[in-house]
């Protein structure tokens, strides 16, 4: 096979030598317009798993790259003039000098055909040349933008400058050096990679970033031939980086201190790259020019060369290279996304660092080892449980110490004690609401009784009913339970008497008003589809469908508004009367009050409408109608959906801002929910996803007025629990789903974590049933499993598959 190979960075140069490794009779060509010494950037970092893949694949590579390699195992996070260290990372570092000199050293051995200085020809001009055109040419890939309407590259500019230096001074643990700087944070992310040397990248949100002056030198910078470094902006961060250097502010090679070094280091503003394709034809992508992710969770280099090794796995397997390269795309394509997910909210972690500074330094270090939610709190005890102990113990310290002064105990961070406004839970766990879809003229029956009746007596702390509609006309479908009549009072007191009498949790009732929503059909008959018939008219801040579909709802005059702020607060009466313990106000997922919010779906011109101040104007009316005649003493909190995932819509920022409103109109908790606010939303689903929402709003509103915030959305873990609160991303967790699926969740996650205090106690009627069962045949055939040979043995690419007869997979 004739190969071209474009670009000599990790990625093209370890392809290259592997496929002539695997297979010498292929023609190799590599191109690459630096020449062999020139390089850019200090260390590369590899996780101990890519170095597996590494050894399997090519020992002499692996042998050479491992007697440079710098290794540790700590973290330390510099905070605030204290050091918390989290050991058992597991962590190797080179010189990427040194890992392309061994590179390009195995390419001459094994016959790689490699220009230096050479630019490479034409990609599309060499695939009716060669067999198989790799393009390895980086992030700004030529070939990607050559190939764009096949490949359609999506390039998303970050919020943050970096720049990548070096220094002398050689760490001794991952560093994170959070500097508190007059403009702003900006942080530190050091690592060793050699006897002499360590990298130090140094990063700010472009706002710090232009506060603190960069911007001129940088601009200055930019009028200097390519290539060199921006020295005055080196010479700024020697200043500001003194006390890390050990030397004196302003002292150019720092006095007594460490240097840091450029290397045609210039700022630049991390481009995460994603495409739909990475091949076309018999030209395929690989490393950054396929796709980037930030520096913070590993290097661009790691994913490089396994993009590399899959590749030539790939092509030694297959017959031809369509196949091979559709191989390589299937196998590599989820292990990629799923870094840049990790990456994502790393980076966006990184982006809003501003906001966590408040926190203790435990809980700042817990949260930044944890930012990227790959990292939780019981991988954390397995690398170091004293670590995990030692933040166990700070959590009870920070707790209520109660009634007898003693505090609460250590124990897992979800069954503390907390408390929203003057409620106190037993834990941290949330039922959180759901529709049943099952009421008779919004009379809630012998489901919801039993339906939250179980979720009470299965250990949550609290359980909110689902949303209970202020009138007839503001259910969402026929089968919306409300709270707008007599009968409706005297069923729903039936249920939170139920909870009260038989169990240690408390109930709260979500009430709401489903807006441009309404008159829909039951969740399993179509959700948000209009009724087949009877349907009702619906209203809405604006004259705005929810979806094509659906009605046009009436825009709401001032006395309509009147009329649904009385219909809130009479049933907010009722609530009181039938003894909820809270109350939610449902500001969220696109219903009435969250439609007001939603620039997308309020288009008023009138003080309802347009800034933000105006589009909360009327959901913050309906609180204030509620909370004066809602029992004084007992909480309510709101949800809100504190994104659209639509461009032009509510984000992030503005969620904060949402949130410091109702904050200031006397919620004790803030709910933190997105979406389902326009149809044609496009929301980034994954593990708790919506987490990082209620981060912000705890760390930079709910700390500061006293509000709890609740998070919520595919936290399903109660590993992802405790991180969640350790992490302080927020006072407490709501589960959903986890609950339809096991109604004893919150129990049988103590069980789980051979926990059985406070907060986790069965009620006696189960007690007998508090020790797990035992699952599952224990007398059957194990099932036997053979190595699929993918001709680099051992690699990233080798996988399981049942033997014959097993009949199972691992
Ligand atoms: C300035 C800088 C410093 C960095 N420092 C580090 C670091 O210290 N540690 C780390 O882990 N990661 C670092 N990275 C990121 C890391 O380099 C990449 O994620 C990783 O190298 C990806 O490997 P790659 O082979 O896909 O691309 P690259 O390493 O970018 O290699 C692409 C190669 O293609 C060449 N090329 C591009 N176009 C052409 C063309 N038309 N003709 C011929 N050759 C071409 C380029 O010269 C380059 O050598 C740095 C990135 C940059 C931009
Ligand atoms: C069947 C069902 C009904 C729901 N009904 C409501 C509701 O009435 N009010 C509300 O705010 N959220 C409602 N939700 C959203 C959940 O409260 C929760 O935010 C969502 O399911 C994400 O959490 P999870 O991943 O833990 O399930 C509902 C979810 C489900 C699955």
């Amino acid at each position: 096979m004739r190969i071209a190979v474009l670009g000599g960075g990790p990625g093209g140069l370890y392809l290259a030598a592997l496929v002539k490794q695997l297979d010498p009779r292929h023609e190799v060509h590599l191109w690459e317009r630096n020449a062999p010494g020139d390089t850019f950037g200090f260390g590369v970092v590899f996780s101990d798993e890519t170095l597996g893949g590494i050894e399997h694949a090519d020992a002499a590579v692996f042998a050479a790259m491992e007697r440079d390699f710098a290794r540790w195992d700590d973290i330390d996070v510099h905070y605030h003039g204290t050091v918390l260290t989290s050991g058992g990372h597991g962590f190797a570092a080179m010189s990427r000098h040194r890992l392309l000199a061994i590179l390009q050293q195995r390419c001459a051995q094994l016959g790689v055909r490699a220009e230096f200085r050479a630019p490479a020809p034409d990609a599309l001009a060499l695939a009716a040349e060669y067999d198989l055109v790799v393009a390895a040419d980086g992030a700004n890939s030529p070939t990607r933008s050559r190939l764009a309407d096949m490949v359609r590259p999506d390039l998303e500019v970050r919020k943050s400058a970096y720049i990548w230096l070096g220094t002398d001074l050689v760490f001794d643990a991952f560093k994170f050096y959070i500097l508190d700087t007059p403009a702003g944070v900006m942080q530190v992310h050091g690592y060793p990679y050699s006897r002499d040397a360590s990298t130090f990248i140094v990063e700010a949100h472009d706002d710090v970033w232009r506060r603190a002056g960069f911007a001129e030198p940088a601009a200055a910078a930019a009028g200097l031939p390519p290539g060199r470094s921006d020295e005055a902006s080196i010479e700024m961060i020697r200043g500001l980086c003194a006390d890390v250097l050990g030397g004196a502010a302003g002292s150019g090679l720092a006095l007594g201190g460490h240097e840091i070094i450029g290397n045609n280091s210039r700022w630049v503003n991390f481009t995460t790259v994603r495409c739909a394709r990475w091949h076309h034809g018999n030209v395929v992508l690989i490393g950054d020019a396929a796709h980037t992710a930030h520096f913070s969770i590993g290097s661009g280099t790691k994913l490089a060369m396994e993009d590399a090794l899959a590749l030539a796995a790939c092509l030694h397997e297959q017959g031809d290279v369509t196949s091979a390269l559709e191989a390589y795309e299937a196998e590599r394509r989820p292990v990629v996304a799923s870094t840049q997910r990790a990456a994502q909210a790393s980076l966006e972690w990184f982006e809003h660092i501003g906001s966590y500074t408040g926190q203790e330094p435990e809980q700042f270090a817990f949260n930044i080892i944890t930012r990227s939610r790959r990292v939780t709190y019981d991988n954390l005890r397995l690398r170091d449980p004293e670590f995990v102990a030692g933040m166990d113990r700070w959590f009870a310290t920070q707790q209520d110490a109660g009634e007898d002064g003693a505090g609460p105990g250590v124990r897992p961070p979800m069954f503390q004690p907390g408390r929203i406004g003057g409620l106190r839970l037993k834990n941290r766990v949330i039922v959180s609401p759901m529709d049943m879809y099952s009421a008779r003229d919004g009379l809630p029956g012998d489901l919801h009784l039993v339906h939250l009746g179980s979720k009470a007596l299965g250990g949550a702390g609290l359980v909110m009913t689902e949303m209970v509609c202020v009138s007839e006309t503001g259910r969402i479908s026929p089968g919306c339970a409300g709270l707008y009549t007599a009968d409706q009072e005297a069923s729903w007191r039936r249920v939170a008497d139920f909870v009260h009498r038989q169990t240690d949790a408390r109930i709260g009732i979500q009430l709401g008003h489903s807006g441009r929503k309404g008159s829909t059909r039951l969740m399993w008959e179509g959700i948000d589809q209009p009724l087949p018939e009877g349907n009702w008219a619906v209203c809405g801040p604006s004259a705005i469908p929810y979806a094509p579909a659906n009605q046009v709802p009436r825009e709401l005059t001032e006395p309509d508004l009147a009329e649904i702020t009385a219909q809130f607060a009479a049933a907010a009466e009722r609530a009181g009367r039938a003894c909820f313990d809270l109350l939610e106000l449902h500001c969220a997922h696109g219903y009435l009050l969250s439609s007001f919010l939603s620039p997308l779906s309020n288009r008023r011109t009138d003080r309802y409408g347009g800034p933000l101040e105006n589009r909360l104007r009327y959901p913050l009316e309906v609180l204030d109608a509620i909370r004066a005649v809602w029992p004084s003493g007992r909480p309510v909190t709101v949800r809100i959906s504190a994104t659209d995932w639509r461009e032009g819509g509510v984000d992030g920022d503005e969620a904060v801002e949402i949130a410091r409103a109702f904050a200031e109109h006397g919620v004790n908790g803030i709910d933190v929910s997105t979406g389902q606010v326009v149809s044609d939303e496009r929301p980034a689903f994954g593990r708790s996803y919506q987490t990082p929402y209620a981060d912000r709003i705890r760390n930079e509103i709910g700390r500061k007025y006293g509000v709890a915030v609740i998070a919520v959305g595919v936290i399903s873990s109660y590993d992802d629990v405790n991180s969640i609160l350790l992490a302080g991303r927020a006072d407490f967790c709501a589960l959903g789903r986890a609950h339809l699926y096991d109604p004893q969740w919150t129990l049988h996650a103590a069980a789980d974590q051979g926990y059985s205090g406070p907060g986790a106690a069965w009620p006696d009627q189960f007690a007998a049933g508090s020790r797990k069962p035992q699952t599952g045949r224990t007398d059957g055939p194990r099932p036997r499993l053979e190595l699929i040979r993918t001709g680099v043995p051992g690699t990233a690419h080798a996988r399981w598959r049942p033997g014959p007869g097993s009949g199972a997979g691992p």
